[in-house]
């Protein structure tokens, strides 16, 4: 009768797997655990019969229900395991959340994107050009001291620059002192970087700039860039092969002519503006035998120098400013310089640039 009696067993074990095997969730499988181990269940029933078996019986049939019974509970905990681990899956599958979100549609250039004004492009322009020739950006502050706008650049008390219907003046902090100014140029920043720091120099300074002038091309508050370098032994050479090759690089015309033309500042000796070729007819850059000036230039003054604290003797330097509007409106053709502040949409749309192409020196190629 034993083995029969294992036989039994066996097809009990088979089925009771086969059962659990197949419960698809914690629900399913409960049930297989109440039919086989519950009050009533398959394996229960079986161990109610042990009782009424004769006592040398009982211990061998009473240890193989019981292994059957350990073997059932073994293998529903492993089961409930898995279905607990799909079940969390399914939980978080089902509770996920997409954290991205489409772009917006943006046309390419325009103020519905937003975009860049052109005066900050030729900024960023400016800095990407002159910092890929080793300079940094420099600042200084709006409003200025007499020092360091005129008297520190040499230039003198009856100098017109100083006169009152081109300059805003402020008034002074004391009595009888000399006025605060809204900056004429960036010049002053060349003073201040040479008290600030060793040579050598090597700094370009975009910044706003204020006179007493409006027309159709010129506005009461503008845009410079003034660049300044300070070495031993830099000469006029490095400040022409540095002006040309920003001037080609940044109208993107290789070949453009560049003329270098003596001229008067109080804050360089030898001075030069700088004129590039055009057509005076059609307004075109880079041919049509008519010159433009475009910059102011030359070899720092020795007494500028001392006055921000550098021996002349031993360090000398180049420096050069420009008007920023001056030189976008050349390079993309904008008849006025009103527009440039009025934040007329129609404009914008026109010449401003997308914040997507940001300006690398390809761009300049
Ligand atoms: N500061 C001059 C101006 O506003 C421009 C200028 C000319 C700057 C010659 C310079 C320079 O640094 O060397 O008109």
């Amino acid at each position: 009768m034993g083995s029969g009696m294992v036989d039994d067993l066996d097809m009990l074990r088979a089925s009771i797997e086969a059962a659990i095997a197949e419960a698809a969730d914690l629900r399913a499988l409960d049930a297989v655990r109440v039919s086989a181990l519950g009050k009533s269940g398959e394996v229960t029933g079986l161990l109610k019969t042990l009782g009424a078996l004769p006592p040398e019986e009982r211990r061998a049939r009473g240890a193989q229900v019981n292994a059957l019974k350990l073997e059932v509970e073994r293998a529903l905990d492993s089961r409930r395991t898995t279905l607990e681990a799909f079940a969390l899956d399914a939980k978080l599958a089902a509770e996920r959340m997409d954290v991205t979100l489409p772009p917006r549609p943006h046309p390419p250039t325009g103020p519905e994107s937003g975009s860049i004004h052109p005066i900050s492009r030729t900024m960023e322009e400016l800095i990407a050009l002159f910092g890929a020739m080793g300079f940094r950006v420099a600042e200084g502050p709006d409003i200025e001291g007499d020092w360091h706008n005129f008297s520190a650049l040499n230039i003198p008390d009856h100098h017109p620059a100083r006169q009152d219907h081109d300059t805003f003046y402020l008034t002074p902090p004391e009595p009888g002192g000399r006025r605060p100014v809204l900056r004429t140029h960036t010049s002053p920043v060349q003073i201040r970087t040479m008290l600030e720091e060793e040579p050598p120099i090597r700094v370009i300074v975009p910044g706003r700039t204020w006179r007493a002038d409006h027309d159709a091309t010129h506005s009461p508050m503008f845009h410079q860039v003034e660049g300044l370098v300070i070495g031993r032994d830099i000469h006029m050479g490095h400040l022409k092969g540095t002006l040309v090759d920003f001037l080609r690089a940044f109208f993107g015309i290789a070949d453009l002519p560049v003329r270098f033309r003596s001229s008067y500042f109080p804050f360089t000796e030898p001075s030069m503006e700088v004129d590039i070729g055009w057509s005076r007819r059609t307004g075109e850059l880079g041919q049509g035998g008519d010159w433009l000036e475009i910059l102011g230039s030359g070899m720092v003054h020795p007494k500028v120098l001392a006055n921000a604290g550098i021996d002349p003797k031993v360090w000398q330097g180049f420096a050069f400013g420009m008007g920023i509007e001056r030189i976008t409106m050349l390079k993309h053709g904008i008849p006025d310089l009103r527009p440039f502040y009025e934040a007329d949409l129609r404009w914008l749309r026109h010449y401003a640039t997308s914040p997507l192409s940001p300006f690398t020196l390809h761009d300049a190629a």
